[in-house]
């Protein structure tokens, strides 16, 4: 695998992670403060799923670093007529510099990763969604000066949730996940982190957001979940974020939701478009925490060894 890949958060330790964030930061306020590390740089976005929010803010964090993207929706690729990811990671290991990709599965990911001679970016998979959480992160350290508060996430044991809890694992904030009863995240995974003493897991919505600084809540139905709508809605009706739930919260909490955003499902429109809501901060965000990603993979700046193992 190329060592300079993206696939998950943990290849960050817990300064690197902070580092990135002081610099998205600093982007966020300045918005050409890295100047042309991108310039002649060609890079394809593979996005085999929807996309606002993560194809955008990439393709201008692209542009605003002096490069540019060839975006290859899931009708361009021969992947659509069954071409190997292994054999489409080595075509374009020799026309482009670097690979964003939002895949369903995280073993496609792996394998493009494995078989690049380029750095690969993971824009979501059905397993995490790193890219994301980089831009959670610096919205609460935008807000509290620190990350180090309690986080809640009430919702499903999904991609956002197990990116999450790479974070927490990393930075050491508190973090209280719950989930509908066969809706958490899976034994092998949590057990990972049973180490982790702020780390839990629940089943009670009320438990998790009591005393917390940031309430997170994602969709009931993930892409590629459609099929299961109707059981989902009615197996998660307890797990609204309302202003009954976000009333447990601290009195300074925010709000945070990766969007897009399913009113009157896991979030209630008040919420959501309330005065501690900051959803809207948390997606501009995203450009600013990804272009400082690709700066430390492309620049050099920051060495492998303190970055990227
Ligand atoms: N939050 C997020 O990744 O949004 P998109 O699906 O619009 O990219
Ligand atoms: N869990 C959601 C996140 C969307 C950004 C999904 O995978 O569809």
């Amino acid at each position: 695998m190329n060592r300079k890949s993206f696939l998950d958060l943990t290849v960050f330790d817990n300064h690197s992670l902070k580092e990135i964030i002081k610099l998205s930061d600093k982007l966020s306020t300045t918005r050409f403060l890295l100047g042309d590390v991108l310039k002649q740089k060609v890079i394809a976005l593979i996005f085999l799923k929807h996309s606002t929010r993560t194809r955008v803010s990439f393709e201008v964090a692209i542009r605003d670093l002096g490069g540019s993207t060839i975006f290859l929706g899931r009708d361009e690729l021969q992947i659509g007529r069954g071409e190997p990811i292994k054999d489409t990671a080595r075509v374009l290991s020799g026309y482009v510099h670097g690979i964003i990709a939002r895949l369903y599965s995280h073993d496609s990911l792996i394998e493009l990763a494995n078989y690049s001679t380029i750095p690969i970016i993971n824009a979501l998979t059905d397993y995490n969604h790193p890219v994301q959480i980089l831009a959670d992160l610096l919205t609460v350290y935008q807000e509290f000066k620190t990350l180090n508060v309690k986080w809640a996430y009430v919702g499903d044991g999904n991609n956002i949730a197990r990116s999450l809890v790479e974070a927490a694992s990393i930075i050491g904030f508190e973090l209280c996940i719950a989930s509908p009863q066969g809706y958490e995240l899976e034994k092998e995974f949590k057990e990972k982190y049973r180490n982790f003493d702020f780390i839990k897991f629940t089943n009670d919505p009320v438990l998790s957001v009591k005393g917390a600084s940031v309430v997170y809540t994602d969709t009931w139905i993930s892409m590629g979940q459609e099929a299961e709508k109707e059981k989902r809605i009615s197996d998660f009706k307890r797990f609204i974020v309302n202003k009954e739930l976000f009333s447990h919260a601290r009195e300074d909490a925010i709000f945070l939701h990766c969007l897009p955003a399913y009113r009157g499902l896991e979030v209630s429109e008040d919420v959501l478009e309330g005065e501690r809501s900051r959803v809207f901060k948390q997606a501009h965000n995203r450009l600013h925490s990804e272009k400082a990603l690709l700066w430390s993979i492309y620049s050099g700046y920051l060495s492998d060894k303190i970055l990227l193992k």
